[in-house]
């Protein structure tokens, strides 16, 4: 879909979008909120806030017009980053180790469904990648979304192997990793 306008956000406005985020998650994840204890739009708000307080954390938000259509976060994994803390796969230790600099989450990919299959997803993703200056990004996708698993490695992405993150409830992942230009 032609027109989707690309705005870019950082920690700075974190409070400020919160509200727009949540709404566009509680919309995008209805069913599975409704279900899953992991999805719920609490859970949601906890994981945003954790991820927005970062000083690394940056956001993209398409729009519509006026209207919000999907959005995109993450922020640089730390030294001796938790997320890795999951990874159930063995791979050699220098693999996940982490500087601060090494590599950027990306947490979040979302689009409300008229906009799906239009380009935006992908347009999201690269606008908020191609921000970025660590070698690499990473994201975790559900193992029980073969499809998306897929649309992400027709993107590019290469599977680092399984992982299930420690927190309460958590799906088991494919933990995916995408080589960035840099700088
Ligand atoms: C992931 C997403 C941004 C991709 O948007 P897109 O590039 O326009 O691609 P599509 O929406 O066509 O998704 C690709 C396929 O994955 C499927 N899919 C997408 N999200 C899914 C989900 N959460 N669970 C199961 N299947 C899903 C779609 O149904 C589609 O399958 P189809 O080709 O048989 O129709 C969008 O589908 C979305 O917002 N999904 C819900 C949120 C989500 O799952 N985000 C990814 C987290 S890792």
């Amino acid at each position: 879909m032609p027109g989707i306008d690309v705005r870019h956000y950082d920690h700075h406005q974190a409070a400020e979008l919160r509200p727009l985020l949540l709404d566009v998650y509680a919309e995008v994840y209805a069913a599975e909120a409704k279900n899953d204890p992991f999805a719920s739009v609490e859970r949601f708000g906890a994981g945003l806030d954790g991820w927005s307080r970062r000083e690394g954390w940056t956001c993209v938000v398409g729009y519509d017009g006026d209207q919000a259509v999907g959005y995109a976060y993450g922020a640089p994994l730390p030294p001796k980053a938790p997320w890795w803390g999951g990874l159930l796969t063995a791979v050699p230790a220098d693999v996940v180790e982490e500087t601060g600099t090494r590599t950027y989450a990306l947490s979040e990919l979302m689009v409300r469904t008229p906009w799906r299959k239009t380009g935006t997803a992908r347009q999201l993703h690269d606008a908020l990648l191609a921000a970025r200056t660590e070698e690499r990004a990473t994201l975790l996708v559900d193992q029980n979304h073969p499809k998306v698993w897929a649309l992400y490695e027709s993107w590019g992405w290469q599977t680092l192997g399984d992982l299930r993150p420690r927190i309460q409830d958590a799906p088991l992942f494919h933990a995916m990793l995408l080589e960035l230009p840099g700088r």
